[in-house]
């Protein structure tokens, strides 16, 4: 990992500039950064859905992990100041899609099959994402869901839902804000 930091140490130094200088990015920790990277270099997903983009940075380090693979990332946000930041900061990124709007309205138009999706959006809505990704879902596809320790009540729903579900086989990760990783099985 410390060779990719290094390779790509002025954009990282220029996000965390931003982190610290913008109110509101919520952006994820590094090492939930560096877990993603190391779950998509080890699945090697065909096409990525990421709802929630802010400013880039978890779509940045996917990015990183998957430009070797042919793999597209998708990616959805509905804020338009740090969507077009997003835009900047990713200029260049060769596999990214960037989707302004609210996922619950683009998500139904995106015509794909996804093997893996990382939820860090509205928090409530997290039941409602997983609804409509559902049948989007290719087998054995991983989810990773943010922040189910620091909002747990708001991901309630969302947490019985994978749990009943025996689609799913969840785990969840004490780390930064709080991960639940599923693998969705078709049955
Ligand atoms: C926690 S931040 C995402 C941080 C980003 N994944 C990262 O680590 O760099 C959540 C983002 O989801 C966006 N968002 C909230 N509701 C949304 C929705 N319904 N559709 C798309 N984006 C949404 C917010 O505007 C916010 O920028």
């Amino acid at each position: 990992m410390e060779r990719i930091k290094e390779l790509h140490k002025q954009k990282l130094s220029e996000f965390n500039i931003q982190r610290d200088s913008i109110n509101k990015l919520w952006n994820i920790n590094e090492q939930t950064a560096q877990l993603l990277y190391m779950l998509i270099k080890t699945k090697q997903p065909k096409n990525i859905l990421e709802i929630g983009t802010s400013n880039g940075y978890s779509t940045f380090w996917m990015s990183l992990a998957s430009e070797q693979l042919g793999v597209i990332i998708d990616t959805i946000e509905v804020d338009e100041a740090r969507f077009k930041l997003a835009q900047k900061n990713l200029t260049g990124r060769k596999n990214i899609i960037l989707y302004f709007g609210k996922a619950e309205q683009i998500i139904p138009k995106l015509n794909k099959k996804y093997d893996f999706v990382f939820i860090d959006a509205n928090k409530v809505d997290y039941i409602n994402y997983a609804k409509l990704i559902l049948k989007k879902l290719n087998d054995k596809a991983i989810i990773v869901a943010d922040n189910v320790i620091s909002h747990k009540e708001s991901l309630q729903e969302y947490l019985d839902y994978t749990k009943s579900n025996s689609a799913f086989e969840s785990m969840l990760l004490d780390i930064d804000s709080g991960l639940e990783i599923s693998v969705y099985k078709i049955q």
